[in-house]
C-alpha cells in the first residue's frame, strides 16, 4: 500500500486543516494509507520524511510567506538532503494554502518547494481565501486521489 504525509500548518481558524482533511479523505478513498501532520502541533522529524511516497504540503498566508513550522521543515529538509538524499527526493508534491484575502503567499510558496527539488509537482497550487467551501474541498479530495494515483506507479 503506498503512502501519504499532509504536511501542513494551522492554527488560527483550521482553514488549513479542513484542506489537509479533504486531502486525506481523497488519498483514503483510493487506498493509500495517510499521515496528517500540523506543525503548529509539533516539529516533524525530517528523518520520518524517508518513509513516504507522495506528500501534501498546506500553508496559511502569513504576512505573504509560508508559516513558521512549515519552514522549519524546509530548513530542516536542506540540511538533511545534503547528507543523504535518498528516501528524501523523487516523491510527487502537491500544494495548498488558506489566506485571508491577501494571497500574496503564492508566488514564494510554488517558488520555494520547486526550489527544494523534492519530485514532481502534481496538480495546481489549491487555494482557499478564508474557510474552504465546497468547491475547495472538492478540489483538495481531487488532489488526494491524485497524489495517491502516483504511489501506484
Ligand atoms: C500572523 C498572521 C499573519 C497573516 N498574514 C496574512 C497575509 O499576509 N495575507 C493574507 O491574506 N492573510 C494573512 N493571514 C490570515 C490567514 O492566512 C488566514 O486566516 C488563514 O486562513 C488561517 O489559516 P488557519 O485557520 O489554517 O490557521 C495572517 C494570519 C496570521 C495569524
Amino acid at each position: 500500500m503506498g503512502s501519504l504525509i499532509v504536511l501542513y500548518h494551522s492554527q488560527e481558524f483550521g482553514n488549513t486543516l479542513a484542506m489537509a482533511e479533504a486531502i486525506a479523505e481523497g488519498a483514503k478513498a483510493s487506498g493509500v494509507e495517510v499521515t496528517l501532520i500540523n506543525t503548529n502541533e509539533k516539529r516533524f522529524d525530517v528523518e520520518q520524511f524517508r518513509n513516504f511516497d507522495a506528500v501534501a504540503f498546506g500553508s496559511p498566508d502569513y504576512w505573504g510567506y509560508i508559516a513558521g513550522g512549515l519552514k522549519v521543515f524546509v530548513d530542516d529538509f536542506y540540511i538533511a538532503r545534503k547528507s543523504n538524499r535518498q528516501g528524501l527526493i523523487d516523491k510527487p508534491y502537491g500544494l495548498f494554502y488558506s489566506h485571508g484575502g491577501g494571497g500574496t503567499v503564492l508566488r514564494p510558496f510554488e517558488d520555494l518547494f520547486n526550489l527544494m527539488r523534492i519530485g514532481s509537482k502534481v496538480g495546481k497550487t489549491i487555494e482557499s481565501y478564508g474557510k474552504p467551501d465546497n468547491s475547495v474541498l472538492k478540489e483538495c479530495h481531487e488532489l488526494g486521489r491524485q497524489l495517491a494515483e502516483t504511489t501506484k506507479r
